[in-house]
C-alpha cells in the first residue's frame, strides 16, 4: 500500500439511497420489477464491495414509510425480494456479515419479521463489515416514536435529563456510529426521510448511475470524494 493510501480517510459508516430502478428498467423496456430484481442483486454485491474496502457499517434504504403509497404489485415485488434474500442470506455468516434490520416492523409479514430476526441472531457475532436494511423506515417516524417512549418514561418519572445521547440511544441505529457519508445514485438530490437524525454531519454524495448498474467503480468514487471532504463539524 501506497503511504498516500494509508493516509486516505475511510468513512465508517456509509448510506446509500437505492434510487433508480424504476428508470433503470423503463429505459430497457422493461417492467419496473426487473429493475427492482437486479437492484437486489447489486445490494448484495455492495455490501462485498464496501465490506472488502474496510467499511464497518453500510445502512441501505430498501422500503421507506412512505412507499407503501405504490401499487400492490410492485410493494408485494420488492418483499417477494426480500424474502429471496432473507432465504439466501444464510451465508452471510460464512460471509462475516452482521445483518441488522431499521425500521418498523410491526407492519410486514409475520413470516418474513421471523426471518429478519432469524438472520439477526444467526449474524449476532459476525465480525466484519455490519449489513444495516431499512425496512418501513422513515427518519420522522423513528424520532416520532423516540419521542413517545421518551413522554411515556416521563409520565412515570423516569428520565432525569434529556440529551442528544439519551434521543440517540432511543432511535433503530442505537450504538451504531452516525453515517460519515451518505450517497444517493439515479441524479435525485434529496434525502427522502432517510437517516434524518443520524444525518446532521454526514457528507452527501450525489451521482448519476442508477442503483442497478452501481459498481465498484461507484465504490471507489464514494470513497475518493469522501476522502477529500474536509469535515469540521461545526468548528473551523
Ligand atoms: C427506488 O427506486 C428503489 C426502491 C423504492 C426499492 C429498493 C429496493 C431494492 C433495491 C430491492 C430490495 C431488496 C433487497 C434484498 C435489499 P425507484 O423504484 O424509485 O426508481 P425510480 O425513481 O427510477 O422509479
Amino acid at each position: 500500500m501506497k503511504e498516500k493510501d494509508a493516509e486516505k480517510a475511510l468513512p465508517v459508516h456509509v448510506g446509500l439511497i437505492m434510487d433508480g430502478n424504476g428508470r433503470w428498467a423503463k429505459r430497457r423496456g422493461l417492467p419496473r420489477s426487473f429493475g427492482h430484481k437486479k437492484g437486489a442483486d447489486t445490494f448484495t454485491k455492495a455490501v462485498e464491495w464496501f465490506g472488502n474496502r474496510g467499511v464497518k457499517y453500510l445502512t441501505v434504504y430498501a422500503f421507506s414509510t412512505e412507499n407503501w403509497k405504490r401499487p400492490k404489485e410492485e410493494i408485494d415485488g420488492i418483499m417477494n425480494l426480500l424474502d429471496e434474500y432473507l432465504d439466501k442470506a444464510d451465508n452471510n455468516v460464512e460471509k462475516n456479515i452482521k445483518t441488522v434490520f431499521i425500521g418498523d416492523r410491526e407492519r410486514l409479514d409475520k413470516n418474513l419479521q421471523n426471518k429478519m430476526r432469524h438472520l439477526e441472531e444467526e449474524t449476532s457475532g459476525c465480525t466484519g463489515i455490519t449489513a444495516i436494511l431499512a425496512i418501513n423506515y422513515g427518519g420522522r417516524d423513528e424520532i416520532v416514536r423516540a419521542v413517545r417512549e421518551i413522554a411515556k418514561e416521563a409520565k412515570y418519572g423516569k428520565v432525569n435529563e434529556i440529551t442528544e445521547e439519551y434521543i440517540g440511544n432511543k432511535l433503530y441505529t442505537a450504538g451504531i456510529p452516525d453515517p460519515d457519508v451518505i450517497a444517493r445514485p439515479s441524479g435525485e438530490q434529496r434525502l427522502s426521510n432517510f437517516l434524518l437524525w443520524q444525518s446532521a454531519y454526514s457528507e452527501f454524495i450525489f451521482m448519476d448511475t442508477l442503483w442497478p448498474d452501481f459498481s465498484e467503480k461507484d465504490v471507489d468514487y464514494i470513497l475518493d470524494e469522501y476522502a477529500k471532504r474536509n469535515r469540521r463539524f461545526g468548528a473551523l
